[in-house]
Parts: C-alpha cells; sequence; structure tokens
C-alpha cells in the first residue's frame, strides 16, 4: 500500500457552542467538546485509509482553558503514527472569543487512537505514513513509543 503524507489528511474543523451544551453558568461541558474531538480525528483517520474506522483510544486529554456558549471552538488534527491497522491522531482544540479581538487559545489538546475496520468489521491494514519534516519525525517517535507501550501492557 503506497504511503501518504500527514497534510493529506490533516484536517480543520470549527463550531461555535451553544447553550444546549453548556452548564446553567455558560460553561461549555468537556464532553461536547470531546466529541468534536472525536469527529475531527475520525475525519482524519478516515481520509488516510478510506476505511471503517472506530475510536480505541483516547491519551492525555489535557482542558487548558475554559469554553464559555458562543466561543468559537476550532479542532486541527493530523497523523502522528501508523501502526498496522492503527492511525494516532493528534488534536489541538483552540478557543476564541468573538466578542473581541484576542488571538485563539488553545483549550484542549490529545491523542486519539482509530482502528481501520474491514467489511466484515475486522482490523485491516492501513497505509503507512510519509514523514516529510523533522518535527513529524519526532511526533512519529513518541507516538511509537505510546504503540508499543500499550502492546507491552497489553501482554501483561
Ligand atoms: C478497536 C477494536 C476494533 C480492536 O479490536 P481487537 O480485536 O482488539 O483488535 P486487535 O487486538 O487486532 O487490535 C487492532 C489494532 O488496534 C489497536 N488497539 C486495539 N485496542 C487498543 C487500545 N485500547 N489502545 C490502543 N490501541 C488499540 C491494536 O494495537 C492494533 O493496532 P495495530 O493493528 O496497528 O497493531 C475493538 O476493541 C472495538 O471494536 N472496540 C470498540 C470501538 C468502538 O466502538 N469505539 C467507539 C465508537 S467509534
Amino acid at each position: 500500500m503506497k504511503k501518504k503524507s500527514v497534510k493529506f489528511s490533516k484536517t480543520v474543523m470549527s463550531q461555535i457552542m451553544l447553550p444546549g451544551q453548556a452548564n446553567p453558568s455558560g460553561n461549555v461541558h468537556g464532553g461536547e467538546i470531546m466529541k468534536q474531538m472525536d469527529n475531527t480525528a475520525y475525519v482524519v483517520a478516515r481520509k488516510h485509509c478510506r476505511n471503517n474506522v472506530v475510536t480505541a483510544r483516547v491519551d492525555e486529554m489535557q482542558f487548558l482553558k475554559p469554553v464559555f456558549v458562543d466561543n468559537l471552538i476550532t479542532c486541527r488534527a493530523h497523523l502522528v503514527f501508523v501502526g498496522h491497522s492503527s492511525m494516532e491522531v493528534r488534536v489541538r482544540v483552540e478557543v476564541e472569543n468573538l466578542e473581541t479581538s484576542e488571538q485563539p487559545e488553545v483549550a484542549l489538546t490529545a491523542y486519539f487512537t482509530m482502528v481501520a475496520l474491514d467489511e466484515a468489521g475486522k482490523p485491516t491494514a492501513v497505509p503507512g505514513l510519509k514523514l516529510e519534516t523533522e518535527k513529524q519525525k519526532r511526533e512519529y517517535a513518541k507516538g511509537k513509543k505510546r504503540y508499543q507501550k500499550y502492546k507491552n501492557d497489553k501482554q501483561k
């Protein structure tokens, strides 16, 4: 299978936060933002492999800034590592107050492991990742460590 670049599947998705997604004080529920992150990771993985994909794992989810009703959130996601049937996607969420001219801030970050499934619902091979920059190589090496740790822990 031909390798594909990181930029081939890189994805950006934005959404305005609505009152139904928040608590009575206007703070958006973490799960609402995680859903957008999961959607974005899904698109990245699906673009890369062209198969059905499911979420198998989320690592290092960090909530760094609060998100309020009427904020714009932008999920930026790209592949960092690819195994045989699994793909690790880094998702960064920026929050922006559209009432002011302040710059967007990073509100959440996480790594989503997505697994490609064939028509029978079984894990299936995905294309490799073509690494084109030093940053991509560094991220790939870290992703490979998380992948190997999961494999080692599973054997225990
Ligand atoms: C994800 C799933 C398909 C894996 O099935 P499985 O029988 O465990 O398959 P395998 O053990 O062969 O693993 C397949 C790949 O997934 C990876 N994987 C499976 N579970 C994982 C986990 N918890 N964390 C990280 N990677 C995982 C494996 O490392 C393997 O990667 P590789 O092929 O790149 O080496 C299965 O656990 C599942 O269906 N889970 C529910 C998924 C779901 O419904 N998500 C929410 C809705 S989208």
